[in-house]
């Protein structure tokens, strides 16, 4: 079983006076059972991490690119969030596969990026409905993870998320036995690959979590934990799907 871990993607989401969701976050948890972390845009990786620096929750960034440095404008490297106090990162999440055609490749080289800049990286790989619908959903994550994770990486640092893109924002989740059979699956891809040391990689479930949905989510097999999106955005809401993981 993995640590487990909250965690909150605020995507394109949240302008300084939001820190103070965080703040109030780090108010309620002042000795959490389990680890935090929230991910909010790139412009407040550097203000939240100061305003969070003396509490249990971490900051994390919501991408890196793979260099560590040169002509990328508009890009950020993993030195850059480590720098500004980020803890994490979360990359390959579906909108960033969609928006920016980022490949498994790039993600993988993005891992690695991660890594050596000390950043603990948060994978993401997940079905469309369409691969869902087709009965592809264990062979499209065997072959994300295969593609985004590099051969040698530091399994204490490694986070992966399972976020299926139609359960995205959409208040839809997959049946308590579609997750099981994903973290199942995923778990015995990790440790084929890595051995048993993957045992330890936390593996979080993406996608329509709330604090209604949380607990029953958090108690499937080898569920350790949530990467959530519209319900981080608010301390109290955020706070519910944390209680049900303590
Ligand atoms: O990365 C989290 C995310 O994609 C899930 O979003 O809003 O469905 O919780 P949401």
């Amino acid at each position: 079983m993995g640590r487990k871990l909250a965690a909150g993607n605020w995507k394109m989401n949240g302008l300084n006076a939001s820190l103070k969701e965080a703040q109030a976050l780090a108010e309620m948890f002042p000795a959490p059972k389990v680890d935090i972390l929230l991910c909010p845009p790139a412009t407040l990786v550097a203000s939240m991490a100061a305003a969070l620096a003396h509490t249990k929750i971490d900051v994390g960034g919501q991408d890196c690119h793979m260099k560590t440095s040169g002509a990328h404008t508009g890009d950020i490297s993993a030195e850059m969030l480590a720098d500004a106090g980020a803890d994490y990162v979360i990359l390959g999440h579906s909108e960033r596969r969609a928006d920016h055609g980022e490949t498994d490749a790039v993600v993988c080289e993005k891992t690695m990026a991660a890594v050596m800049a000390g950043l603990k990286p948060v994978v993401c790989v997940g079905e469309t409905l369409a691969q869902r619908e087709a009965g592809e959903t264990l062979e499209i994550i065997r072959h994300q993870l295969s593609a985004s994770l590099p051969d040698a990486v530091d399994l204490s640092k490694l986070v992966v998320a399972y976020e299926p893109v139609w359960a995205i924002g959409t208040g839809k989740i997959p049946t308590l036995e579609q997750i099981a059979e994903v973290h199942d699956d995923i778990r015995a891809t990790l440790t084929a690959r890595y051995g048993d040391t993957a045992n330890d990689v936390p593996l979080l479930y993406g996608g329509s979590v709330k604090p209604g949905n949380a607990a029953e989510i958090f108690a499937t097999s080898n569920v350790d934990g949530a990467l959530v999106g519209g319900a981080s955005l608010k301390a109290a809401d955020f706070a519910g799907i944390i209680t049900a993981l303590e």
